[in-house]
């Protein structure tokens, strides 16, 4: 990284070679309140000139719309990016709080095709089963997985928050390229047993809501009161009401140490996640998400700045003295099944 962009770095030991801070897109089409079309569009083309070729989406993501929203940008740029969705995951529009989880065999032949359609793309980059369905066998699912790669529907293979012992059953069935799953200053569960299991087999790790959803960056203080209605925030025990209120005095240290290298909470938040790729010794490539074009400036920039053992050691506290779970369904995550 000498030009200012991105270094980049492989995922898994087969997988696309990517800049080394991808793009979440899903606050482009959902989740995180009212969007500027044009705005997070060229958000996707400032985001490439710095060196991002990781775009990250899935078909839950309003329903399909935020794959629809990506296919004009991956049609203008389709060799110079990799495209990563996923599957399994439905949220009913007439109940938000809701989650319908399918992985079995018919269901993930028809989400890969409405996703090639929805994308307009001949192949998906990166495949991701979104959640666990603990009815099917993780073995069954990637079996299908393998299959959409053997048929040229699927390049790479990765999943979503799954549990240490999943990974390594899927593995057996077929190489994973990346494990995503909720990384952050604020969310370190995975370190325990996902983290490792993705060491021993090569896999990268991809950390989603790296910025933990904007509260790490001190944009909003309290869901509640600082988010429009129908925020997906507004559903998290962590940033609302006294949880929230006891979670923003933890950014103290976090200012401190962004005061020492003049850059900004968030940047300190992001220094902090890629810094885990030294300490655990695999490739981590996280996604934050961002609708604006001089955010996603700020937050590649992030790469940049590289905290001393003094300051991680400031900052390692931090998670264990967060107040409310990362979801309030906890069954889905991999800590939940843990
Ligand atoms: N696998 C999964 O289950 C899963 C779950 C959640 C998310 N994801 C993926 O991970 C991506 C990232 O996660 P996320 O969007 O939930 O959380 P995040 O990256 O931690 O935070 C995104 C939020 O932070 C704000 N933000 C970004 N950069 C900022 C900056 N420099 N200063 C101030 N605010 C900033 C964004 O607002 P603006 O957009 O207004 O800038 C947005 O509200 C998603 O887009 C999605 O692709 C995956």
């Amino acid at each position: 990284m000498t030009d200012g962009t991105l270094a980049r770095t492989r995922l898994g030991t087969g997988g696309p070679e990517v800049g080394v801070q991808g793009l979440g897109c899903m606050g482009m089409s959902a989740a995180y309140g009212p969007t500027d079309a044009g705005e997070a569009r060229a958000t996707l083309e400032r985001a490439l000139e710095l060196g991002v070729t990781l775009y990250d989406t899935a078909d839950a993501y309003g329903a399909g719309a935020n794959e629809r929203f990506l296919a004009p940008f991956l049609k203008a740029h389709r060799d110079e990016v990799a495209v990563a969705t996923k599957f399994a995951l439905t949220i009913p529009p007439d109940d938000p709080t809701r989650r319908i989880i399918r992985n079995d065999a018919p269901y993930v032949r028809r989400a890969v095709e409405e996703s090639l359609r929805r994308l307009d793309v001949d192949v998906i980059d990166l495949y991701y089963m979104h959640r666990r369905d603990v009815d099917v066998p993780v073995e069954e699912t990637v079996g299908v997985m393998a299959d959409l790669v053997r048929e040229g529907k699927v390049k790479h293979l990765g999943l979503s928050e799954v549990t240490g012992g999943e990974l390594r059953a899927a593995q057996r069935v077929h190489p994973i390229a990346a494990v995503q799953s909720e990384w952050s200053l604020f969310s370190r569960d995975i370190e325990a047993g996902v983290v490792p299991a993705a060491r021993e087999l090569g896999a990268a790790l991809v950390p989603y809501s790296p910025l933990g959803r904007g509260f790490l960056t001190g944009s909003f203080a309290d869901a509640d009161t600082d988010l429009t209605e129908g925020d997906f925030r507004r559903q998290l025990p962590r940033c609302t009401g006294s949880n929230a209120a006891a979670n923003a005095a933890l950014l103290e240290p976090v200012r401190a140490v962004a005061a020492g290298h003049g850059a900004t909470v968030g940047q300190v938040a992001l220094a902090w996640v890629h810094q885990q790729a030294l300490v655990h010794g695999l490739a981590v490539v996280p996604i934050p998400g961002t609708r604006s074009r001089t955010r996603v400036e700020e937050n590649t920039a992030a790469t940049r700045v590289v905290l001393t053992d003094g300051e991680m050691a400031l900052l390692e506290p931090i998670a264990s003295q967060v107040a409310g779970n990362r979801y309030d369904d906890m069954a889905l995550t991999s800590a939940g099944r843990e």
